[in-house]
């Protein structure tokens, strides 16, 4: 059955974090591996965030994972490159594919939203940012959670806001893990292995793998 109801997440999967490399900032020699060490950081602290019980909002993860990177890379980072850098993640390009398949699925009459670890203000930014907003007919935070992916009380919000069984609601994520833990909350997944990704070994599998999202049209 055609989805109608579309749960999407953000980074990596509809706008690019890896270009984060391009900017320029002299004392990040290899930044390929610093936006590596800062993203895998970032999600660590995510995940650390709802085992502990210390909720902070993304913006300040992100700054905390990206204080890791620079320890961890030697880059120095003074206080207005730190505030720009976590700043960018609200202006990150979106994936060439994106307005034409989110156009597309609308005019089939599926709903849209996005479900993103990012803060409110920062999802409203990018997503304006990216001139998508429009195409979408809410976007999800963590933050009404106060619990990050992959948390079932997150995912619980996107069906509490489709108001639809749980398998009738197409989950789309680049992330292995978070199409895992939306899988074993029970939504249909897709993948979205834009990396050519080593798949997940552990627990409910994705019912589709997807390699951009322009397959979603095939559905
Ligand atoms: C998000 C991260 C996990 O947008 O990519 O939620």
């Amino acid at each position: 059955m055609t989805p109608s109801a579309y749960a999407f997440d953000l980074y990596g999967t509809l706008v690019d974090f890896t270009s984060l490399r391009n900017r320029a900032y002299p004392s990040i020699i290899d930044s390929a591996a610093f936006i590596e060490t800062w993203r895998a950081k970032q999600l660590q602290y995510a995940f650390l965030s709802t085992l502990v019980t210390r909720y902070e909002d993304f913006d300040e993860l992100t700054g905390h994972a990206l204080d890791f990177a620079a320890a961890q890379h030697g880059a120095s980072l003074d206080a207005a490159t730190r505030a720009e850098l976590v700043g960018a993640w609200s202006s990150l390009p979106v994936y060439p594919e994106v307005p034409e398949v989110l156009t597309a699925l609308r005019q089939r009459g599926a709903r849209l939203v996005v479900l993103s670890n990012g803060t409110p203000r920062a999802i409203a930014s990018t997503l304006a940012a990216a001139k998508i907003a429009p195409l979408l007919d809410g976007a999800l935070s963590v933050d009404e959670a106060r619990a990050y992916k992959p948390s079932p009380e997150v995912y619980h919000l996107a069906a509490k806001f489709f108001k639809l069984p749980r398998e009738r609601i197409a989950f789309v994520s680049s992330n292995g893990w978070d199409a895992m833990g939306a899988a074993e909350f029970g939504f249909t997944v897709y993948w979205c292995n834009r990396t050519s990704a080593t798949p997940e070994t552990f627990g409910a599998k994705p019912a589709h793998t997807i390699v951009t999202l322009r397959e979603l049209l095939d559905a």
